[in-house]
């Protein structure tokens, strides 16, 4: 199997992991309804079935960015690796998200998801949590049957590593902890984005490929400061992005309470009066904020430059991130695949939603 033609920019790339990716988990999930004979399903049930194929297929037809599983196959591409055997890996990556984003949309109660309704929203959080489930599954089966230990265990590490950064972004929303200065913050974003997002799916591409231990250190550095830029971005975006109109309510992550770079920078730079009005605002539910009230917190985010503060962060971290990759990456070498994931920083980087 080859890669063909070459692709002229990153989206480019992204569509073609699409193309050798999806029909590997759009298999296993219809495998999944297919139940051995000692357990087989009375055929006057088929509409259930249809019904339960149907929500555990809702996410995964959405397709996302398929950035995570795209890291995965460049990263095992350039280190001499054949796309057919990082495939079904790449496939249990961008499954994972899947599951990952219909629990983390009930826990973060979103109202949308790649431009449409939340599964949550759509179905009910009882079925959407048990399609999250289904998929969890599902996922876990690729992996067991790709039969390699050290993917095995490195999924653990991540995703177990992830579920941490959960715990700790949900709990200081939850208690409205305002105390929050940037270290607490790089902390949630290293658990789940840097690890989930940037050097997991690098690192399991490079497993697959038989890297050593050292270079998959080297990897998770380079992740930690590119992972810091993605999610700095993807929060900056979230309060100016329109998301090319597919997103219907603005400041999202403000009605969330989300923790992020841009709400510590502004909660110290606030005076201490505007400080106490945020806090109190920031202590109500999504449902409980009015939109003067979130549309006031961004007129301070903007009166304290917070976003430009955020932005020049992100700058920051991408350009070491750069660095790492021409300083200590050497051994991604096989083109064009190492171009791609240069591709792919200034792609995080200069990405418009
Ligand atoms: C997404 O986290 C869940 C992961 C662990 C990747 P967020 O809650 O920050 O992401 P969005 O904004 O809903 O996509
Ligand atoms: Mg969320
Ligand atoms: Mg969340
Ligand atoms: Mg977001």
């Amino acid at each position: 199997m080859n890669q063909s033609p070459q692709p002229l920019n990153f989206l480019e790339v992204l569509a073609q992991t699409k193309t050798s990716v999806w029909p590997f988990i759009q298999k296993y999930l219809v495998q999944s309804l297919q139940f051995p004979e000692f357990c087989q399903i009375d055929p006057k049930y088929q509409p259930e079935l249809d019904f339960h194929q149907q929500i555990i297929s809702d996410y995964p037809t959405r397709q996302g960015k398929y950035l995570r599983p795209t890291l995965v196959v460049n990263t095992a591409l350039s280190m001499g690796e054949s796309l057919e055997k990082v495939i079904p890996v790449a496939a249990a990556m961008q499954l994972s998200e899947e599951w990952i984003l219909i629990h983390d949309d009930i826990e973060d109660d979103s109202l949308e998801r790649r431009g449409a309704p939340t599964l949550h929203r759509q179905i009910g959080k009882e079925l959407a949590l048990n399609a999250g489930d289904s998929l969890h599954v599902i996922m876990w089966k690729m992996i067991f049957d790709y039969q390699n230990p050290k993917i095995t265990e490195e999924f653990y590490q991540l995703l177990n590593r992830t579920t941490f950064g959960q715990t700790i972004d949900i709990n200081w929303t939850k208690t409205n902890k305002t105390d929050l200065t940037d270290e607490d913050v790089l902390l949630i974003l290293e658990s789940k984005t840097c690890y989930y997002t940037i050097s997991g799916p690098m690192r399991l591409g490079a497993i697959v490929a038989g890297a050593s231990v050292d270079q998959l250190n080297q990897i998770y550095l380079f992740g930690r400061y590119l992972g810091r830029a993605f999610q700095i971005i993807d929060d900056v975006l979230d309060l100016t992005s329109d998301f090319s109109g597919l997103k219907k309510q603005p400041f999202n992550d403000l009605y969330e309470g989300k923790r992020t770079i841009i709400l510590s920078h502004l909660l110290r730079t606030a005076s201490p009066s505007e400080k106490k009005e945020i806090i109190e605002i920031l202590s109500k539910t999504r449902d409980q904020k009015s939109e003067v009230e979130v549309n006031r917190i961004f007129s301070l985010i903007t009166q304290y430059h917070s976003l430009d503060y955020a932005k020049e962060l992100a700058q920051q971290f991408a350009t070491q991130a750069k660095k790492i990759l021409s300083d200590d990456l050497g051994f991604i070498k096989v083109e064009p695949y190492r171009h791609q994931l240069e591709m792919a920083i200034d792609f995080i980087i200069n990405r418009q939603h």
